[in-house]
C-alpha cells in the first residue's frame, strides 16, 4: 500500500490548478444512463472514484472511451469522457461494486426512470456516521416506485414508468436531491422537490440534464422543479471545478505560509469557507482566473465554525480546518451538525501534537506551538488530507499511511504541492 512522506516547514509557493469537482463528476457519469445517446464530460479529475465508477456502469452495459491526449495537454487538463448507455444489458449494481463507494447506489434513480427496474445494493463507502439512504428510497417512492428490501439489495419497480409528485425532504441530501431530480426528469409530469440540497454540485448536473433535454429549473435553491419529457439526448458538458479541492489547498497554504494561486478555482463555490480563512489571517484575493491565497509571517487566528448544508462552512472541509486551526494563537470550536462521528481525524492529529477535546457533535482545539512529525493512518478521503496539511507544519518526518482514500478525491496531490515547494513524496508499495 502506498504512503505519503511530508518533511513540514516549507513555504508554498506557486500556482496549483484546481481539477473537475469528484461529486459533481460522479453524478454527472450517472446521469449518463437516462440517454441512449452518448454525453460526453470534460474537465474529468482523474481519481480512483472516477474509475471504479467507470467500471459500476461497465457493468450495466454502459461504453466509455477516454479520448487520447491532445497536442499541448498536459496532466493538469481534465479528461474527456464519452459515455454510452445506449444498451443496458443489467440494471442490478452488485454490493462488491456499490460497497465500495457510497454514491455509485444513485444509479437507482436513472435505471428505475428509464428501464422501469433497478435492484442496487446498500452502499458502504467512507465510514462517516452511519449515513442511511431512507430518503433516497422515500424519493424514489414518491415518484410512483414500488420497493423491496431483499438481501441486502434495494429493488425499486416502476413498469408503467415514474409519475411526477411533490417530494419534501425532512432534512437536507445532496444524494436525495440528485436521486429525485434524475428521476424526476423521465417521469410523467411534473414533480416539486422541497428543502432541495443547494450545492453547486446539484446546479452543474441539472445544468448538463437541461442541456441533455431536461425540463429542470430552481436547481441551487431550495425548490427544484423538474417538468418529466418522455426522452433525453447525449450533450457535451464540462465539470465545474471542485471547491472541496480549492479549499483544502487554501488552508494548505494558510497552514505552511507562502502565496499560491489557484488556477480556476471559483470563489462563489466556497464563499463561507474562503470567509472562515480570512479570519484566520490569511489572504484571500478573487481573480477572473482563480484565488490568490497567502499567508506571510502573520500568525493564525482561532475562529468558531460550524458545518451544515451549502452555502454553509461545508462538512468536507471541517477535517482541513481543523488541522490548521491546530497552530492557531488560541481556543477554535469546531460544531459538525452534517456527519455524525465525522472526527476520526482528530486521534490521528493528536499523533503529531494537537489538543482536541470531543464533546458529541463539538471539538474544541487548542492552538499548539508546534506539531512533530508522526507516522499516523488516513481514515477517510478529507481526513487523510488534514493529515498531510497538518504534517506541512510539522517538524521532521510525517508517514501517511493508507493513502488510497486520498486517491479517491485529490487528483496528483503530491505532485500539485511538490511544484510548490512542499517536501512531499509517495512511498510506493
Ligand atoms: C454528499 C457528498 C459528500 C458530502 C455530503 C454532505 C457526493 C458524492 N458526496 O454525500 O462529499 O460530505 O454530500 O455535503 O456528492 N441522510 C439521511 N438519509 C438519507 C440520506 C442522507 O439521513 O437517505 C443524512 C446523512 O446521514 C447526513 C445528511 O443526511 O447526515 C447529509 O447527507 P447527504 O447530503 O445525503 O450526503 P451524500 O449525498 O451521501
Amino acid at each position: 500500500m502506498d504512503r505519503i512522506r511530508i518533511v513540514g516547514g516549507q513555504r508554498l509557493s506557486g500556482t496549483i490548478p484546481i481539477s473537475g469537482a469528484k461529486n459533481a463528476t460522479l453524478p454527472l457519469m450517472i446521469a449518463s444512463l437516462l440517454t441512449e445517446e452518448t454525453l460526453t464530460l470534460d474537465n474529468v479529475p482523474r481519481l480512483a472514484d472516477v474509475v471504479l465508477l467507470q467500471r459500476i456502469l461497465g457493468n450495466h452495459g454502459v461504453d466509455i472511451m477516454v479520448s487520447g491526449k491532445r497536442s499541448g495537454m498536459t496532466a493538469d487538463h481534465g479528461q474527456t469522457l464519452h459515455i454510452s448507455a445506449a444498451n443496458i444489458v443489467d440494471t442490478t449494481a452488485p454490493y462488491e461494486l456499490v460497497s465500495k463507494m457510497r454514491a455509485s447506489f444513485w444509479v437507482i434513480a436513472p435505471l428505475v426512470a428509464r428501464m422501469g427496474q433497478a435492484r442496487v445494493s446498500m452502499p458502504g463507502g467512507c465510514a462517516i456516521g452511519t449515513r442511511p439512504v431512507d430518503l433516497l428510497i422515500m424519493a424514489i417512492e414518491r415518484l410512483g416506485a414500488k420497493i423491496d428490501i431483499d438481501g441486502g439489495y434495494v429493488v425499486a419497480q416502476a413498469p408503467k414508468g415514474l409519475k411526477g409528485a411533490e417530494i419534501a425532504f425532512p432534512k437536507v441530501t445532496v444524494g436525495g436531491t440528485h436521486t429525485a431530480m434524475m428521476a424526476a426528469t423521465l417521469a410523467d409530469g411534473t414533480t416539486v422537490i422541497e428543502n432541495a440540497a443547494r450545492e453547486p454540485e446539484i446546479a452543474d448536473v441539472a445544468d448538463c440534464l437541461n442541456k441533455m433535454g431536461a425540463r429542470i429549473s430552481g436547481a441551487g435553491t431550495s425548490r427544484i422543479v423538474v417538468e418529466g419529457v418522455a426522452k433525453l439526448n447525449g450533450a457535451r458538458h464540462a465539470v465545474l471545478p471542485d471547491r472541496i479541492e480549492t479549499g483544502t489547498y487554501a488552508m494548505a497554504v494558510a497552514m505552511a505560509g507562502g502565496d499560491i494561486f489557484l488556477q480556476n478555482a471559483r470563489p462563489e463555490l466556497l464563499q463561507a469557507a474562503l470567509d472562515v480563512l480570512v479570519e484566520t489571517g490569511a489572504t484571500v484575493a478573487p481573480t477572473n482566473r482563480g484565488i490568490r491565497v497567502a499567508r506571510n509571517g502573520a500568525g493564525l487566528a482561532p475562529v468558531d465554525v460550524t458545518t451544515a448544508p451549502f452555502p454553509a462552512f461545508p462538512t468536507d472541509l471541517q477535517a482541513q480546518l481543523m488541522a490548521l486551526m491546530t497552530r492557531a494563537h488560541g481556543t477554535s470550536r469546531i460544531t459538525e451538525t452534517v456527519f455524525e462521528n465525522r472526527f476520526m481525524h482528530v486521534q490521528e492529529l493528536a499523533r503529531l501534537g494537537a489538543r482536541i477535546q470531543l464533546e458529541g457533535e463539538r471539538a474544541t482545539i487548542e492552538g499548539v506551538e508546534r506539531l512533530k512529525g508522526a507516522q499516523v493512518m488516513a481514515t477517510d478521503l478529507r481526513a487523510s488530507v488534514s493529515l498531510v496539511i497538518a504534517a506541512l507544519a510539522a517538524e521532521g518526518e510525517t508517514i501517511v499511511n493508507r493513502v488510497y482514500h486520498l486517491d479517491r478525491g485529490f487528483e496528483r496531490l503530491e505532485e500539485k504541492l511538490a511544484r510548490c515547494g512542499a517536501a512531499i513524496e509517495r512511498l510506493s508499495g
